[in-house]
């Protein structure tokens, strides 16, 4: 090895417990975790050789890599927006500071979509970095998918990430539902209370853009504004905070709750009266 590669810093075990120590001191909820997964792939490899081979030299180049992935998750900045990356059901997506990191919870919206028959016409609003869009359509190749987000920031992400996964996703900036003739509009749109939002981790709200998370004083604006423009007789699922079940419930006929693996009410399927 030349250059500065060829630098010899402390074993991989000294690294990680600085790394840990220092994010503990932070307030990173889980520091241990988050610095094994960012010096792993600092070092190009994986979790399980940080505790196969803690002797490990790391080069000086690595050292420079995990000290600045440190310094940015000491400053509470999301593990996904530092790798760049969040795994999605199947998929991997290209994360940054434009759209919200995809949420496990988020998952549940595509069961819900696994469900129409073949050749089925499925939209996306609100599809931030594409996760609900692309993962379906890696799922389900034979349903039509179209997504789009009001955020042209967004939807550049969302064009991307399509591209990398080789997946033919039409993406339009749109704010609401773009016409369209659809047998499933799926939606995970902000909700947050405008009240919630200074009690929100530093990870959020330093970092994720509000417009993505936050929707009004009871945090259905978006929500309702949907329902309220979209056409009569839309089958419409809408991602939602547990406690919002009911009132989302009453803007859709026919409405129903279905809950996440800890039993909470996270997505209402309905129709727009
Ligand atoms: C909570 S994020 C969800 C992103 C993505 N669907 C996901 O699950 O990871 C909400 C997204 O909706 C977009 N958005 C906010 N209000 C909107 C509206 N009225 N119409 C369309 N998109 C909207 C935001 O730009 C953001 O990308």
């Amino acid at each position: 090895m030349s250059g500065a590669g060829a630098l010899i810093g402390p074993p991989v075990r000294d690294a990680v417990e600085a790394a840990v120590t220092a994010l503990a001191a932070a307030g990173c909820s889980t520091p241990r975790l988050d610095a094994e997964v960012l010096i792993a792939d600092a070092l190009g490899a994986d979790r399980a050789v940080l505790h196969t081979e803690p002797d490990r030299a790391v080069t000086g180049a690595e050292a420079r890599v995990i000290g600045e992935r440190v310094r940015r998750r000491v400053a509470r900045e999301p593990v996904a927006y530092i790798l760049g990356r969040r795994g999605f059901r199947r998929i991997e997506l290209f994360v940054d500071l434009r759209v919200l990191i995809p949420r496990p919870e988020t998952e549940l919206l595509v069961e819900v979509a696994l469900e129409p028959p073949a050749g089925a016409r499925v939209h996306d609003v609100g599809t931030g970095s594409g996760a609900v869009a692309l993962a379906l359509m890696d799922e389900r190749p034979d349903l039509t998918v179209t997504a789009s987000d009001a955020s042209a920031a967004a939807v550049g992400v969302a064009r991307a990430n399509a591209a990398r996964l080789g997946l033919a996703l039409e993406v339009s900036i749109h704010r609401g539902l773009p016409e369209g003739d659809f047998h499933l509009v799926l939606a995970n749109l902000p909700y947050v209370r405008e009240d919630e939002w200074d009690g929100l981790a530093p990870e959020i709200r330093r970092y994720e853009p509000r417009e993505a998370l936050v929707s009004g004083e009871d945090g259905l604006d978006a929500i309702r504004d949907l329902c309220a423009a979209a056409p009569s007789g839309t089958r419409l699922a809408l991602e939602h905070a547990p406690g919002q079940a009911a009132d989302v419930r009453a803007l859709l006929a026919g409405a129903e709750t279905l809950s996440d693996l800890a039993g909470r009410e996270r997505v209402t399927v309905g129709l727009v009266p």
